[in-house]
C-alpha cells in the first residue's frame, strides 16, 4: 500500500507561507544588492565603463526571486517527505503492519530513513505473525492433551468399569495431566530465556565434570532401555550459567534416548574444535529426515515419527536459546533410520 501525503492548506498555513516568501526574498536582494555594490566599487577602480556595470543591478532582483522560489520549493519538498514518514507511522501506530514507503528519496539521508522505516515494519509484522504463531501453536498443543483428560475423567465417572480398564484410563488422566505440567514448564522456561539478552550468574564450569554428572542423572532411563551410553570427555572449561547449560546437556540426552530404540548406542563426546569446546552427543536411532532438519529448533516443531514418543517440540528450541545466550552453537548432522550426532560449540576459558 502506497500512503500518499496529502496536503492540508488551512488559511493559517497559507499566510505562514507568503510569510516566509517575502522575508527570504527581501533578505536575498538586501544581501545581492550589498554584495554587488561592493563588486561595483571594486570594478570602478579597475575603471570599467559605468553602464555595463548596472546591468546587473537590475537583474538581480530576478535572480532573487528565482532563487527564493527554488529554496521554498525545496523546503517545500522536504516537508512532504517528513509528512510521510509521520502518515506512516501513525498507520503502524493504529496496527497496520502493511505500509510501507515506496517514495523516491531524492536525498541520501531520506533515502535511509525511508528504508529503516521499511525494515522497521518489517520486523514488526514478522513479531506479530510469530506471536499468532506460538498462541496457536501452544493452544492446539494445550488442547490435546485436555480433551483427552476430559474424555477419560466423563467415562470413569459414569462408573460400571472393570478394575483394569479403571486402572488403564487414570494413568492416560496422570500421563497426559504431566504432559500439560511439561509444556507449561517448557513455554514459561522459553519466554523467560527469550526475554532476558545475558546468560545470568555465570561461572567457570569443567564441562567434561558436567556432561558426567547428566548422563549419570540419565541412567535410570537409558539403563530403562537397555542402551549402551559411553562418553569420551576431554578435560576443558568454559563460562556459562551451570543450570541452563545443563539443561542443554539433559534435553540432548534425553533426545538420543527417546528416539533410539532399545540396545541402542549414545555416545557423549567433548573435544577441541576450532579453537573451541565441541560437544557431541551421538546416538544410532531413529534419524531425522533431511527436508526437516532446518526445523528441529524451531518451537514446537517435530519431525515425522516423533509423534510416538512424548514431547512438545520446546526442547531444542530452549537449547538453541540457551547457546544464542552464551554465544554458542549447536547444529545437527542425521541419516534417516541410521542415527543423529548433535553438535554445541561453545568458547573455552583456560
Ligand atoms: N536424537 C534424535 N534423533 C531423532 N530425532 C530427533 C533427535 N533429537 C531431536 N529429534 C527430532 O527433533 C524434534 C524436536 O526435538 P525437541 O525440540 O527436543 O522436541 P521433543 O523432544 O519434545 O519432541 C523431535 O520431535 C524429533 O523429531
Ligand atoms: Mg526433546
Amino acid at each position: 500500500m502506497k500512503p500518499l501525503f496529502k496536503e492540508e492548506k488551512t488559511a493559517k498555513s497559507r499566510g505562514k507561507f507568503w510569510k516566509i516568501f517575502l522575508l527570504s526574498f527581501l533578505l536575498l536582494i538586501f544581501i545581492s544588492e550589498a554584495v554587488l555594490a561592493l563588486l561595483l566599487r571594486y570594478l570602478e577602480n579597475a575603471a570599467i565603463a559605468e553602464d555595463v556595470l548596472t546591468v546587473p543591478l537590475y537583474i538581480m532582483p530576478f535572480v532573487a526571486l528565482l532563487f527564493t522560489v527554488g529554496l521554498l520549493h525545496l523546503a517545500k519538498a522536504r516537508q512532504q517527505k517528513v509528512q510521510i514518514i509521520i502518515d506512516s507511522m501513525n498507520k503502524v501506530a493504529g496496527g497496520d503492519y502493511s505500509v510501507r514507503i515506496y517514495e523516491k528519496a531524492k536525498t541520501r539521508e531520506f533515502e535511509i530513513m525511508f528504508s529503516n522505516f521499511n525494515k522497521m515494519v518489517e520486523e514488526l509484522s514478522s513479531v506479530k505473525t510469530l506471536r499468532e504463531d506460538f498462541i496457536r501453536e501452544f493452544s492446539h498443543e494445550f488442547k490435546t492433551p485436555l480433551s483427552s483428560v476430559h474424555g477419560f475423567a466423563e467415562i470413569l465417572a459414569e462408573g460400571g468399569l472393570s478394575e483394569e480398564d479403571r486402572k488403564k484410563f487414570i494413568k492416560i488422566i496422570v500421563d497426559e495431566t504431566d504432559r500439560l505440567r511439561k509444556l507449561a514448564d517448557n513455554t514459561l522456561i522459553l519466554s523467560k530465556l527469550e526475554n532476558q539478552q545475558l546468560a545470568g550468574d555465570t561461572e567457570i564450569i569443567k564441562l567434561d565434570g558436567q556432561l558426567n554428572e547428566s548422563i549419570i542423572m540419565l541412567a535410570p532411563e537409558w539403563e530403562k532401555k537397555s542402551l549402551t551410553l559411553s562418553s569420551d570427555l576431554q578435560p576443558l572449561t568454559v563460562r556459562g550459567n551451570r543450570p541452563l547449560l545443563m539443561q542443554v546437556w539433559v534435553n540432548l540426552i534425553s533426545n538420543a534416548i527417546k528416539f533410539t530404540p532399545e540396545g541402542g548406542e549414545i555416545t557423549v563426546g567433548l573435544k577441541v574444535r576450532g579453537g573451541r569446546a565441541e560437544v557431541t552427543v551421538t546416538d544410532n536411532g531413529a534419524g531425522i529426515p533431511e527436508s526437516e532438519l532446518a526445523h528441529i529448533f524451531d518451537k514446537f516443531y517435530r519431525a515425522a515419527g516423533a509423534e510416538k514418543a512424548e514431547g512438545n517440540g520446546l526442547g531444542l528450541a530452549i537449547c538453541k536459546r540457551i547457546l544464542d545466550l552464551h554465544g554458542g552453537e549447536i547444529s545437527v548432522k542425521s541419516v534417516l533410520g541410521e542415527g543423529s550426532t548433535f553438535s554445541v560449540m561453545l568458547d573455552i576459558v583456560e
